[in-house]
């Protein structure tokens, strides 16, 4: 018999917003095949916008936030797990409309969790979790569209945030030359220690004027920031080369011309990890914990906090302030 335990939960009504720790009881969380016993979960951009008041994410209230879990499975009425399996569940309507990983015990649908692939802990992979599933599945792309280290330099935005941070590091482990943009000038070593061979100000990927076309400068990019630096960045892609796109850090629009792709053949590819195909998530988890694993996984963590930390850490990662990932220990 599972005691209460604790969860965070937002709650809307009305004016009232709150963010509070509660007391729940097995009945309170929502139908799943799969009861699984958290050990870990993280703090992502949209797990900070979770716990605002217009922050656009959650679809149904009261909900237990945190879009990324990992544990042990207590009892599953699906075949394919076993009580004692070390899983994992991200994304889909997890931490959006369906309870998520901020609380003790979440009860998930079995075709939303992907077994702990060997070679992880369940740690490691929330350390990981959706910021470093995104930039994997970015480099996938990259390479199902002909990018190889040989192409030539690669460009990684927003590089000293969670996707941007994955992205220097699984590139430079696979071989690839990578430049990483920053606004943050104080974080040059960091970044050197994930594997940038060289670090520019975000300015030199945007200064304020976006050109039809302009120097062709990178192979390839990672982009997690969007908005006016990705039209900038679209400008400055070789011949044939191609930029995955995953966040909107610096804005939804996207003020571009046709130039970059019917004249130089650029391809823009659209990166979503929340409805990614369980085929594609699995081989991605996979690739995670072997060729795309990076040594000094631990490196990434900014911190590592309790449950009840969560409502004064939540709102700094909406500040842009954020370096590498902060996981939460339950
Ligand atoms: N498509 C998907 O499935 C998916 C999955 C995960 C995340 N995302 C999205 O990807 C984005 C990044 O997520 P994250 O977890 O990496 O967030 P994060 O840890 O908060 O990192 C964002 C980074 O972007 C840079 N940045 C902030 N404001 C900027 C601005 N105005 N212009 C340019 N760069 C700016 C900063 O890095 P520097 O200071 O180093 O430049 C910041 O650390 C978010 O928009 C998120 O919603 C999408």
């Amino acid at each position: 018999m599972i005691q209460p335990f604790d969860a965070l939960v937002v709650n809307k009504h009305k004016d009232q917003f709150s963010v509070k720790l509660q007391k729940l009881a097995i009945e309170d969380l929502p139908e799943g095949e799969v009861l699984i016993h958290v050990q870990y979960s993280g703090i992502n951009y949209k797990d900070s916008l979770a716990t605002i008041p217009n922050g656009n994410i959650v679809k149904t209230y009261p909900l237990v936030p945190g879009i990324d879990l990992a544990g042990v499975v207590v009892s599953s009425k699906n075949p394919r797990f076993q009580e004692g399996d070390e899983v994992i569940a991200t994304s889909y309507e997890i931490g959006v409309s369906h309870f998520g990983g901020y609380s003790e015990y979440a009860r998930i649908p079995a075709k939303w969790v992907v077994p702990l692939p060997k070679g992880l802990t369940l740690k490691e992979a929330m350390i990981i979790g959706t910021a470093g599933f995104t930039a994997a599945l970015s480099v996938l792309r990259l390479e199902e569209n002909g990018v190889s280290p040989e192409k030539g330099r690669l460009l990684v935005t927003g590089a000293t945030g969670g996707v941007g941070s994955f992205a220097v590091s699984i590139l430079s482990s696979l071989g690839y030359v990578v430049e990483a943009s920053t606004g943050k000038d104080s974080e040059q070593e960091y970044l050197k220690n994930l594997g940038a061979t060289s670090i520019i100000s975000r300015n030199e990927v945007y200064d304020g004027k976006i050109k039809a076309l302009g120097k062709q400068k990178w192979a390839a990019a990672v982009d997690p920031v969007g908005g006016e630096p990705l039209a900038s960045l679209l400008s400055q892609i070789q011949y044939g080369g191609s930029v995955a796109v995953s966040g909107l850090t610096a804005g939804i629009n996207l003020p571009t011309t046709v130039f970059p792709f019917i004249l130089r053949g650029v391809n823009l590819l659209g990166i979503d990890s929340v409805y990614c195909p369980m085929e594609v998530r699995l081989e991605v988890w996979n690739r995670l914990a072997t060729d795309f694993k990076t040594a000094n996984i631990e490196g990434f963590v900014q911190q590592e906090i309790s449950l009840q930390q969560l409502p004064e850490v939540l709102p700094t990662l909406l500040k842009g302030q954020a370096r590498g990932r902060t996981i939460v220990k339950l």
